[in-house]
């Protein structure tokens, strides 16, 4: 009996000793350094559930039973703030973002609409969340356990191809821009056109360039996520200062024209920028997506570029359907947990404070650093020149003539 009680005590505390040397669980990372989301679209369902009236809308409770906001009734419903503490998430770039393409209407203001709700909520919970526009900001409001809350421009359709525009939006705060988001626009192509051979290319024009230039300028990232894998290139080309993926994974993992192949990859290796995972079932895998697919996507741009060049993008609101254990914004240190228990060499609780925020923290400041070089440059005037126009419209016209031939023969067929 003795022996065995001895035995008993020998084995747990060896076992204990494992424990603490070599099992510290993942997730200690976030309490080091802000976990930084690249994309959220709360404000997107906000506009459509609530037409952003939010003087009624409890973001300080837990809302995945409620009647709206619920994820029976709302499946890109993932966000509060009880979850988001539960998720020891510490920043958030929360997407203005609106509908793109030729029949919305209405674009630019309501852009400058979602601004201003982004900027209300937050200023709603003074004691929860801190409106932050630069990277030593996301630190400061993490040392007051505060949410670090930024924004970032979801298409440059919002800006309705004016320089003029995008300065405003940056003087607002948005600190990022989506070059495109699903629409390509007159001067970049959106990713769509990598499925379509027949597909009108324009790639990053010459006034695409400059919006670029004109963002390194003012010290607002540029977001790759959702462009065609030529812009991609030409934007990182361009660039004078690291780039960003906001919301984007891995193409070799799985194909979809939404994630980034190796070649772009190592290109941001070059560029110094980042790939922030997106956490949307569609875009990790085939079927029955599960939380160690994201480990996947994760660890494949840590194979192809190292560990200094990869984040998180949840897209935890806006897309519909998430992997199973990362359902929402709760569940953020189940994802350190398991990268390290995979891989303890690999993921070290430094590594996995780079995946967190130290990384997009880097780019951050190297964007400001990049601007602060640039301080003697104008504000670029340049207007759209007219040939990206009509060659714009004129791929919309050769479609509506294609549509009109169409709708001609069915209706000669069935004789209408
Ligand atoms: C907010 O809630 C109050 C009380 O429940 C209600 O009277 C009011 O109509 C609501 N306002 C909106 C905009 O839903
Ligand atoms: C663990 O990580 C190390 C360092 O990145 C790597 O060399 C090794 O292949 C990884 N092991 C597994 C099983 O993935
Ligand atoms: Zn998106």
């Amino acid at each position: 009996m003795s022996t065995y009680l001895l035995f008993l005590v020998i084995f747990a505390s060896a076992v204990s000793v494992l424990r603490a040397t070599r099992d510290i669980p993942g997730r200690v990372a976030l309490d080091n350094f802000p976990l930084i989301d690249g994309h959220n679209d709360l404000a997107y369902n906000l506009y459509n559930k609530l037409h952003n009236q939010i003087y009624n809308f409890s973001f300080h409770k837990d809302l995945s039973q409620d009647s709206l906001f619920g994820s029976d009734s709302c499946k890109s419903c993932n966000t509060d703030l009880v979850r988001i503490k539960k998720g020891k998430l510490g920043a958030q770039f929360w997407s203005a973002f609106v509908d793109c393409g030729p029949h919305q209407d209405a674009i630019v203001s309501k852009s400058f609409e979602q601004v201003d709700v982004i900027k209300r909520l937050i200023d709603k919970y003074p004691q929860d969340m801190e409106f932050v526009t630069t990277a030593d900001g996301i630190e400061d409001a993490f040392l007051r356990k505060r949410l670090a809350s930024l924004i970032g421009l979801e298409g440059g359709h919002s800006i309705d191809n004016k320089l003029a525009l995008l300065r405003q939006f940056y003087q607002l705060g948005a600190r990022y821009m989506t070059l495109t988001q699903s629409c390509s626009l007159p001067w970049a192509d959106a990713s769509p056109v990598d499925s379509q051979p027949e597909a009108n290319k324009v790639d990053l024009t010459n006034f695409g360039k400059k919006i670029v230039l004109e963002m390194n300028r003012l010290g607002m990232m540029v977001d790759l996520s959702h462009v065609s894998h030529n812009v991609m290139v030409q934007a990182i080309d361009t660039s004078r200062a690291p780039v960003i993926f906001s919301h984007s994974s891995a193409y070799s993992v799985f194909p979809h024209h939404r994630n980034v192949k190796d070649d772009v990859i190592l290109k941001i290796k070059q560029n110094g920028g980042i790939i922030m995972v997106n956490f949307y079932s569609a875009f990790l895998g085939e079927r029955h997506v599960t939380i160690k697919d994201v480990a996947r996507h994760i660890n494949h741009i840590v194979d192809v570029a190292g560990v200094d060049y990869v984040g998180i993008g949840s897209d935890f609101d806006g897309v519909d359907s998430f992997p199973k254990g990362l359902e929402d914004v709760s569940k953020y240190p189940d994802l350190f947990d398991l990268l390290r228990e995979k891989n303890q060499t690999r993921w070290t609780i430094e590594n996995l404070e780079k995946l967190a925020g130290r990384n997009l923290y880097r780019v951050f400041k190297k964007v400001e650093e990049v601007r602060d070089t640039l301080l003697h440059e104008r504000p670029d005037e340049s207007l759209i020149p007219d040939e990206d126009l009509a060659r714009a419209a004129g791929s919309v016209k050769k479609y509506s003539k294609l549509l009109t031939f169409i709708t001609v023969v069915v209706m000669y067929t069935l004789r209408v």
